[in-house]
């Protein structure tokens, strides 16, 4: 390199699993970096390209940041592909078997994407869940850092699933749903088995699902370091086990509050990065400005969740019958029929049009930060449940797969600011909840959820230990350049 080569910035590759949740935090992450001017490439599907096209401002949000590229690629699958309840599972034969070899032939055939003004590549930031992206680090001698888009509690359940097959603790049929699980340390006396990752959920453990998620994420131990989107107040003794393993890691969350944090620091336009797939119907905020403080529960399972009309019917009684206001997000491709056709939403009727709004995608960080809003009916996704969290709205949960079935655990028992109704779905359990959450128990649950904001913005601000990670995870990128 020239001598005004010398003096370019480090050049980072970040490689989201191209769905929502894991693409909308990992934009924000390489928003972080360009603040501190590193020359970043987003690699994306196009899939996922298309929607932020569509729906979204980023292309000149990022249009500030000189450094920044997005890389289009396939995600393998056809665009008619639903991408949704247990249909995202193709992601990873399709990623692996096509993602892959075109990735690795596009970085080699476009020389790491250098340029007169960039660097090659001098890392990747790869998400924990494309162990090809990482193969391909290694094979080239590229600095690989993982960023893990779910808990730290989740990820550290899903690491130890050799020792509960090995303790014998995978077993529906052997040691049922209540049987508290005594291998993953740290949360022997309240996790059970119910709360395990969903994949832990076989008859056979032999079943392929379970390994491939062992073993993606054992080999996480691979790379220099990993980044968990979370902070160690809300975290950190989670952390410390996985730290064992993985010894350097950076905890820089919640990062969407980061990233406003940073913003306004710089006295920069600190709107939220929005990064939906999907159109944000943003008249509910009208809607939302009508109503009482912390009057209304808002309603939504994220982007991969599917409900059957009958769930979704319970759900409807349930709000009903609690009598409360609700702001309900009903995705367009989220309720689908016996045949798997997916079928359209429940229409208000006019008594309950007063106290219920119903949209197909809202501005969900903004919702969940309107004075209105006193609850969030979650299927704790980890974007979703660390958004409530920085914002101080208390939860009602209700997993769907994965991840969420612990988030939802620590929810409810650990960090005590909400509901776990997960493997229910009752109209009389729902409302049951909702009563519980928005009146009944509404000032302690309110208390707890506050400390816990506090926390968060403390984690977020000058000296706190986000703003601080992300310092240090800046300076270690710069001193991966060779
Ligand atoms: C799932 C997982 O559960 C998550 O933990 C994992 O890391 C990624 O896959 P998802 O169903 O997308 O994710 O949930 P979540 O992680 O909560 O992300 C959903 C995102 O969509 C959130 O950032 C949320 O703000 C946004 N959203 C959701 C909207 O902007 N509008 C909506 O109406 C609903």
């Amino acid at each position: 390199m020239d001598s005004q080569g010398a003096t370019l910035p480090p050049h980072v590759l970040i490689f989201p699993v191209p769905i929502q949740g894991h693409v909308k935090s990992m934009l924000n992450l390489a928003e972080l970096l360009c603040l501190s001017g590193l020359d970043i490439t987003f690699m994306v599907s196009d899939f996922s390209h298309n929607r932020l096209l569509k729906h979204t401002t980023v292309v000149s949000r990022f249009n500030q940041y000189p450094g920044f590229r997005f890389q289009s690629i396939t995600d393998g699958l056809p665009d008619d592909h639903s991408r949704a309840g247990q249909e995202v599972m193709d992601l990873l034969p399709s990623t692996k078997n096509i993602t892959a070899p075109l990735f690795k032939q596009m970085m080699v055939e476009k020389n790491l994407f250098a340029s007169e003004t960039r660097r090659p590549v001098t890392c990747i930031i790869a998400d924990g869940s494309l162990p090809f992206a990482g193969d391909f680090a290694l094979e080239k001698g590229i600095p690989l850092i993982y960023f893990r888009t779910s808990s730290a509690c989740s990820f550290w359940a899903y690491f130890c699933i050799p020792e509960l097959i090995e303790a014998g603790e995978i077993s529906v049929e052997g040691i049922g749903m209540d049987q508290i699980i005594e291998s993953v340390p740290g949360m022997e006396g309240f996790l059970r088995f119910r709360d395990l990752p969903s994949f832990c959920r076989v008859n056979d453990i032999n079943d392929p699902n379970l390994h491939i998620m062992k073993s993606v994420t054992r080999q996480t131990t691979r790379a220099q370091a990993a980044i968990f989107n979370t902070y160690e107040d809300l975290e950190g003794s989670v952390v410390s086990h996985i730290r064992k393993h993985i010894p350097k890691i950076f905890t820089i969350g919640p990062n969407h509050f980061l990233l406003k944090s940073r913003l306004a620091e710089k006295k920069a336009d600190n709107s939220i990065l929005s990064g939906s797939f999907w159109a944000e119907d943003r008249r509910c905020l009208d809607w939302l400005n009508a109503q009482p403080p912390k009057s209304v529960i808002y309603v939504s399972f994220g982007s991969i969740t599917v409900v059957t009309r009958e769930q979704l019917l319970e759900f409807w009684h349930g709000l009903v019958n609690s009598g409360q206001r609700f702001l309900w997000v009903t995705r367009p491709d989220s309720i689908v029929g016996e045949d798997g056709k997916n079928q359209t939403p429940i229409e208000l009727e006019e008594g309950t049009k007063a106290r219920g709004y119903m949209v197909g995608w809202a501005p969900q960080e903004e919702v969940l930060n309107h004075e209105a809003v006193g609850g969030f009916l979650t299927h704790s996704g980890w974007n979703s449940t660390l958004e409530s969290i920085a914002v101080g709205v208390p939860m009602i949960c209700w997993p769907y797969f994965g991840d969420q079935t612990v988030n939802s655990r620590f929810v409810s028992e650990v960090w005590k600011i909400g509901l776990d109704i997960k493997d229910t779905c009752d109209r009389e359990i729902i409302e049951k909840a909702i009563r519980e959450l928005m009146e009944e128990r509404k000032d302690e649950f309110f208390e707890r959820s506050q400390k816990m904001a506090n926390l968060a913005r403390k984690a977020v601000s000058e000296g706190g230990s986000s703003y601080r990670n992300l310092d240090a995870l800046i300076d270690y990128i710069k001193t991966m350049i060779v």
